[in-house]
């Protein structure tokens, strides 16, 4: 079986390769600099080095720093729209059998009364409803992606996947950054906005969603939404609240000593003020996650993983990898 995988270089590009060669896939994952997705040529002539008609086609490009999408709509339209649908129209054009398209919680913004209610994928057309400029472009790969899949013959899948707050081995993350910070300076100062609740997911667990999906284990006839985070009690899901447990974490593997992991202040009312160029966060979109993926492990062993993968400290688990990424600090 042969995958091809937009976005290698990423966080989960990175992660989603590891995890097709681990399953016996042959990968071809050309970096960004080799394959353009919002340049049809770039993405025929990728698609013509991995000869042809890969069993699967995954999207992990994206341009996913939040702010970044917030200070340039246009160029972030590029990565997260258009891209998507030329790749899209591509695995139509060659009927590849399935599809896999990596997507967001914010495009959901839960700004009513229940902030933390976790969000099915049926809830789309209810809900749906992007706070900045990430998620409505994010939103509109994903429709851009349906709409070409209407042309498809029988047989041919797609799967948008919805996830959030990652964290693995690819890149530093917010929770890296954070545990960085502490282990060079204990007493340095953190303080994030209130509220932001997500699900935190690791990257190793998305991949294997990923391979699944593209193996046609799991999703509709015709392909459908998934939800993909792993398992966060309501109480760990602000992204104070996740700082707070990451560092914990951190301590209890001697990363950081036990004094580093206290003080993170929490700031803002709801966590969606505009500050100078910072997007608006939603105050929640926490994913509820779809049949397939309804028994995820806890994000508290992945992110003991990664952390002791990444400081290179033992931890008592088979687990290897992980990262996160999205929200910035206050
Ligand atoms: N990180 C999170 O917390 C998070 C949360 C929810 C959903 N997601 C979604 O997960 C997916 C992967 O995110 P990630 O965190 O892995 O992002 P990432 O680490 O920033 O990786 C994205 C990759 O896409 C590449 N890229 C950007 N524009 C491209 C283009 N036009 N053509 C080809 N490649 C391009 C980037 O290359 P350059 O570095 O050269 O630009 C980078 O290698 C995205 O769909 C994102 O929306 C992420």
């Amino acid at each position: 079986m042969k995958a091809l995988v937009f976005g290698a270089g990423g966080l989960v590009g990175q992660e989603a390769v590891r995890a097709f060669v681990a399953d016996g896939w042959l990968v071809a994952g050309p970096p960004h600099g080799a394959a353009d997705i919002a340049d049809a040529g770039s993405v025929r002539a990728a698609f013509d080095a991995a000869g042809g008609i890969p069993d699967a086609v995954v999207n992990c490009a994206a341009a996913s720093n939040v702010d970044a999408c917030e200070r340039d709509e246009a160029a972030a339209w590029r990565a997260n729209a258009l891209g998507p649908r030329i790749l899209a129209a591509e695995c139509v054009r060659r009927g590849v059998p399935s599809f896999v398209h990596v997507s967001t919680d914010y495009v959901f913004d839960r700004a009513d009364e229940t902030p933390e209610e976790p969000i099915g994928a049926a809830d789309g057309a209810e809900f749906v409803a992007p706070a900045n400029a990430y998620g409505r472009t994010k939103l509109a790969g994903e429709l851009a992606v349906v709409a070409e899949f209407r042309r498809a013959a029988p047989g041919v899948r797609h799967s948008l996947v919805r996830t959030s707050r990652l964290f693995g081995a690819g890149r530093d993350t917010i929770a890296d950054v954070v545990v960085r910070m502490r282990a060079a300076d204990p007493g340095a100062a953190l303080r994030f906005h209130s509220g932001e609740a997500e699900a935190a997911t690791s990257a190793r667990w998305l991949a294997r969603a990923i391979v699944a999906l593209a193996s046609g284990a799991t999703s509709g006839e015709r392909g459908g939404v998934e939800h993909v985070v792993c398992a966060t009690a309501p109480d760990e899901r602000s992204k104070t609240a996740y700082v707070r447990t990451v560092l914990k974490i951190a301590a209890e593997l001697g990363v950081i000593p036990p004094e580093a992991a206290g003080n993170v202040a929490e700031v803002g009312d709801d966590g969606t003020a505009m500050r100078g160029e910072r997007a608006f966060r939603p105050r929640g979109s926490v994913l509820l996650p779809t049949a397939a993926f309804s028994n995820p492990p806890d994000w508290k062993d992945e992110m003991r993983d990664c952390l002791a993968g990444k400081f290179r400290v033992g931890v008592a688990s088979s687990r290897t990898h992980c990262s996160d990424g999205g929200g910035a600090m206050a």
